[in-house]
């Protein structure tokens, strides 16, 4: 039982509210109007004699009269209270174009009045008695028309007037709300969408244009719309949503409650804004609210919920009634609900059957992993989960999303129960573990455990590797890899012997199992993933070299990165392709003196190069409010631009054009402030090293943030401390010209035990970081000890000696170089800063 007093139930949707809350004779129902005899009479027609229907004298224009039928509303409810008032009267002018001073002066203070100032008495005065009940709620019938997205979406120009004066009633709504809500109360504003009330009765036809012109927009906003619906459809839904149990969460906002076959506004919002009960602005595939407060824009439409126990209203199959005389049956031995699941996949795959007619053509799609959890321990399941959300991210990858790798990783980890599978999922947890905690003993126990796991599966008595068992080394192999690649403390090179023998695993199953290469969609993944590393790695192992034979086995795999296995798109095969021949003429040629014969032909070879990197066709990215496609196509950009600038800058000379050089520096520089993050490397590495102002520094430092805080990428701690150093040489040199190769590798010789972490420059630079616990923390165990080595755009940390000298010519330099060594993190020991202020004197 529910007492509800309304405003305007002479007619339309207030009229249809009294009738309906009426129905039940339980409620009271209170309907204020301006004509009380004339309502009543209507009443008595239309609904007979109803003794819980009452009527009284309300006009929102005066404060008197909403008075008294508060003072009379006490009277009849008593210490009842209302437990539901709704302000659904209101002057409505749905064709209002006014053009002259007078008139729009006229009727704006009318519409002001009545749907604003009006309300704001009403529920001034009512509110006591709201404060009564239990239910506490006050809802003002508003419209789409105040509906800020509405308007803007379609272009809607009719009924400003009326429109705004909505809008104002909307804001009332949310003070009240804002006041009250502490007291238990209620406010919201409900549309009820578009409701044939009479109002395009009697409507010249040059006013039915606008009105159809209107609705002509709505079928294309909302498709379902199949025009206005009747009052008793409008009511109906709004009163599914206003007598809803409370949800004390939630705040209040405005909801389109329309009728049939309309799309709900709440409905057309993203599912994260609406749990958050704020304005969504729609946009996809991520809305501004979700991208701004970097949270997952989570689903539009179709929202898939989960069955309980016992949950029979959402069984599929549930046990049927049984008469009484019946004997038992066997659906009587249901016990209990039983659910037919449905997964996100199950959707996919009836969007793809429902938009195509050749089965050939669908998509394939991921398979759901079919698993049993407990068969992990519950650390292991939540390390596994942490994989999927998070640390699979991170994974460094182009061209495919590193979350779905992370997912084929989890099925192929979990498809079946053998020593390969088993590494793969150790390997899994290993990275989770690393990602998630550094590098400690789970991470470092979970990676040993992978590695015996591998090992047994390499001694089993096979011919040879099956392709899944290939899927499975493979995938083992890179995420051991990638796990080396993701330490930031260490500077172990184990990671391109895992690379060398993932290659080594690929071409020798490639020999012997025909058809590796097809139809397996998992290899297709994890062989991109490898191509990348593999390119990578030489670019890393070349960069970095002094000449000396790279210790990776440098030749491309044969044939185990045919295109037609590669799910990569054109311009990033491309890109590797380019970026792999870089590092070969860059390398493996050596390049010419000026002075020499060949350097003509060889200069005209590296302009052949250079015009093919030009000439990659990636795709122009949209706005500068980039979404994450855009991201992508920036990303590619810059990867483009950092090949240019390297092979300008590698190029000895040849390719001496500086003002070409410094046009793809300026357009890499144009490019990075627009790009979100920045997960790979190599064009940070390469485009940072040409950070030669404040300003662009800045630039650089403020993308690796960016991407860190995003925590999708693995830490740029060496490509930070590499370029801090590097920008260090810059400045200390300006005199004098420092080569380019020898400061790229200037490097090289760093001690493996020598960590460099920004944040505590002091304990590194003055050494004053005890060195056994220093070099506990970095080195790995002794039987997994390699020679430093570098990864894949990362770089070994920068040798004592070079600190050492910085600190020197810091001093030299007086307050400049003492300046730039602070802004370096150099600390200058006191002595040192004696020295400084001597040579001042
Ligand atoms: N119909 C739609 O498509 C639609 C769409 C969106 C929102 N809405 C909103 O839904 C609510 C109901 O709309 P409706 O279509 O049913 O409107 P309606 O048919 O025009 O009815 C308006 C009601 O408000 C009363 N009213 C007008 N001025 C008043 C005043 N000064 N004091 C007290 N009562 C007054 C009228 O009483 P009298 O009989 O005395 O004039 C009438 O009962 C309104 O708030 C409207 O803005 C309607």
């Amino acid at each position: 039982m529910s007492v509800y007093v309304i405003t305007g139930t002479s007619r339309g949707i207030g009229f249809e509210f009294l009738k309906q809350f009426s129905e039940d004779p339980k409620n009271l129902v209170i309907g204020l109007v301006r004509d009380k005899s004339g309502a009543e009479k209507k009443v008595k027609q239309q609904l007979g004699d109803r003794a819980n229907v009452h009527i009284l004298h309300g006009d929102l224009t005066d404060y008197a009269s909403l008075k008294q039928a508060a003072a009379d509303t006490a009277d009849i409810v008593g210490e009842r209270g209302v437990d539901y008032l709704l302000a659904s009267a209101a002057f409505t002018t749905l064709f209002d174009q006014a053009e002259q001073v007078e008139e729009i002066d006229r009727v704006s203070a009318e519409l002001y009045q009545i749907n604003a100032t009006g309300n704001i008495h009403l529920f001034k005065l009512f509110l006591p008695l709201v404060m009564k009940s239990k239910t506490k709620k006050v809802i003002a019938i508003t419209s789409g028309h105040a509906d800020l997205d509405l308007i803007n979406d379609l272009d809607i120009d009719v009924a400003a007037l009326y429109s705004a004066s909505k809008a104002a009633l909307n804001v009332i709504v949310a003070k009240f709300s804002a006041q009250y809500k502490k007291d238990g109360v209620l406010f919201m504003s409900l549309s009820p969408g578009v409701v044939d009330v009479g109002h395009y009765e009697n409507v010249p036809p040059e006013k039915l244009q606008s009105a159809a012109g209107f609705m002509e927009k709505m079928t294309k906003y909302a498709p379902h719309f199949k025009g206005p619906v009747t009052p008793s459809e409008a009511v109906t839904v709004i009163r599914s949503t206003l007598e809803k149990k409370r949800n004390s969460s939630r705040s209040i906002r405005s909801i389109t409650a329309m009728g049939k076959g309309q799309m709900t506004k709440a409905e057309a919002d993203c599912a994260t804004c609406r749990r958050r009960a704020i304005r969504c602005d729609r946009a996809r595939p991520n809305c501004s609210n979700c991208t701004h407060a970097k949270r997952k824009c989570q689903w539009y439409g179709l929202r898939l919920s989960w069955p309980r126990d016992n949950d029979r209203r959402r069984a599929i199959v549930s046990k049927p009634p049984r008469p009484a005389h019946s004997a038992p049956t066997s659906a009587d031995q249901i016990s209990e609900a039983r659910f037919v699941h449905t997964s996100h996949w199950d959707i996919e795959l009836y969007n793809n059957l429902a938009a195509s007619s050749d089965a050939r053509t669908l998509p394939l799609l991921d398979v759901p992993i079919i698993w049993d959890p407990s068969d992990l321990d519950i650390s292991d399941r939540d390390l596994l989960d942490y994989f999927c959300r998070t640390a699979s991210s991170s994974l460094a990858t182009l061209g495919h999303d590193a979350t779905a790798l992370g997912h084929t990783i989890v099925r192929v980890a979990l498809e079946a129960d053998t020593p390969s599978a088993s590494a793969v999922l150790k390997a899994a947890l290993a990275f989770a573990s690393l990602h998630r905690h550094g590098f400690q003993s789970q991470a470092l126990e979970l990676k040993i455990a992978a590695l015996r796991s591998l090992a047994r599966s390499a001694v089993a008595p096979s011919p040879g590797l099956c392709p899944r068992e290939t899927v499975r080394h493979v995938a083992a192999g890179m995420l051991l890899c990638s796990f080396e690649v993701h330490q930031s403390s260490c500077t172990s090179g184990q990671w391109t012997g895992y690379l060398a023998g993932v290659k080594t695993v690929v071409d020798s199953a490639a020999s012997s199992a025909r058809g590796l290469r097809e139809g397996d969609p998992d290899l297709a993944v994890l062989l991109d993933w490898v191509r990348y590393h593999d390119t990578l790695a030489r670019f890393s192992l070349l960069y970095w070299s002094r000449g000396g034979a790279p210790e990776l086995p440098l030749n491309p795999s044969g044939g185990l990165f045919y295109p037609q296995v590669s799910n990569l798109g054109s311009p990033i095969v491309s890109m590797l392709d380019m970026l792999s021949q870089v590092c070969e003429v860059i390398s493996s040629v050596s390049i010419p003196s000026k002075a020499s014969d060949s350097a003509d032909d060889f200069k005209g070879f590296l302009e052949v190069i250079e015009w093919r990197i030009r000439s990659l066709s990636i795709p122009k990215a949209v706005a500068d409010d980039s979404d994450a496609s855009d991201n992508e196509t920036l990303v590619l950009q810059l990867y483009q631009l950092a090949m240019l600038i390297h092979l300008h800058r590698r190029s000895e000379g040849l390719l001496d054009n500086p003002l070409k050089t410094q046009q793809y520096i300026d357009q890499a520089f144009g490019i990075i402030p627009r790009l979100k993050y920045c997960k790979q490397q190599f064009p940070v590495h390469v485009i940072g090293f040409e950070a030669r102002t404040d300003e662009h520094r800045v630039i650089i430092l403020d993308l690796i943030a960016r991407t860190e805080k995003m925590s999708l990428s693995r830490s740029f701690n060496y490509c930070k401390v590499i370029l801090h150093a590097v920008w260090a040489q810059d400045d200390l040199a300006y005199r004098s010209n420092v080569s380019y190769q020898e400061k790229l590798t200037s490097f090289n010789n760093a001690p493996s035990n020598l960590s460099i972490d920004l944040d505590t420059p002091k304990a590194v630079v003055s050494g004053l970081r005890p060195p056994r616990a220093a070099k506990a923390q970095r080195n790995p165990p002794a039987d997994e000890a390699q020679p430093a080595q570098w990864r894949d755009g990362a770089h070994p940390p920068e040798p004592r000696r070079v600190q050492h000298e910085r600190v020197q010519a810091a001093a030299e330099h007086g307050h400049a170089g003492r300046e730039q060594a602070r802004r370096d993190g150099v600390v200058l020991g006191d002595d040192t800063g004696d020295r400084v202020d001597e040579l001042d004197r």
